[in-house]
């Protein structure tokens, strides 16, 4: 693995400052100053210090987050972004996020430093379902159960959504669940059929419910229980 790699999953401190650093010396391998930060080493086998400090390799981290509305999932941007409310120690990894939500959506949130998991999550082919709860501007028509599982047509997209469930929980309520992450799509199914999305929650994905103890903005490491529901 690379060196800025280890030393960035250790959530000592941020890649560019690791580079900016190890160029004063601040990173000793086996002994050796090493001013170059991609080089390979081996975590179990070199012994690695940053600034003093023994770099402690660890595994990649899974959180989830009850992600509130008004904040962007992006890891930067101008304005607030769900990385910045995570504290510093895991601000400074190089963290991603499984499944965006839109700025008004809130609810479960995936954020992680595993690339493959992310993409096993948000891939189409794994056919893993996102649910939401919604709430509704008009009343929900039952003939809608019916179109949704045959594929709604998003005509601002020329395209056909693939099947998706809707349960009916009274006139304005609903639980969908998609398979796929594409740009507002729930919103887009109802608004291809003349209602509106005006709450937007995401409670699951996948086997995965969002923890009702987490108040929004708040977050937690995945267990492994949970991370197993994944199929790794
Ligand atoms: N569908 C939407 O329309 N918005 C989201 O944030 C997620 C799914």
């Amino acid at each position: 693995m690379r060196l800025d790699k280890m030393i960035g999953n250790s959530g000592l401190d941020s890649r560019k400052n690791i580079k900016r650093n190890a160029k004063k010396g601040a990173i000793i391998v086996n002994g050796e100053v090493v001013k170059d930060t991609s080089i390979d080493v081996d975590p179990d086998v070199d012994e690695v210090y940053y600034m003093g400090v023994p770099v402690d390799y660890f595994e990649n981290i899974y959180l989830m987050m009850n992600k509130p509305k008004g904040v962007l999932s992006a890891t930067v941007d101008r304005d607030e972004t769900v990385v910045d409310l995570l504290d510093d120690f895991y601000r400074n990894l190089d963290i991603g996020i499984a499944g965006r939500l839109d700025k008004d959506t809130r609810g479960l949130l995936i954020l992680s430093t595993d690339g493959k998991f992310i993409h096993k999550v948000t891939s189409p082919n794994s056919k893993i379902f996102k649910t939401y709860e919604v709430a509704t501007r008009d009343k929900i028509d039952p003939s809608l159960v019916e179109v949704f599982a045959e594929g709604v047509y998003i005509k601002e997209d020329d395209y056909t959504a693939r099947p998706a469930e809707l349960e009916i929980i009274d006139d304005k309520k609903a639980l969908v669940k998609v398979s796929e992450g594409k740009f507002h799509l729930v919103k887009r199914l109802f608004s291809n059929n003349d209602n509106e999305v005006v709450e937007l929650k995401r409670v699951a994905i996948g086997d995965l419910a969002l923890d009702v103890h987490l108040a929004e903005g708040e977050y937690r490491e995945l267990s492994e229980e949970e991370l197993g529901l994944f199929d790794l």
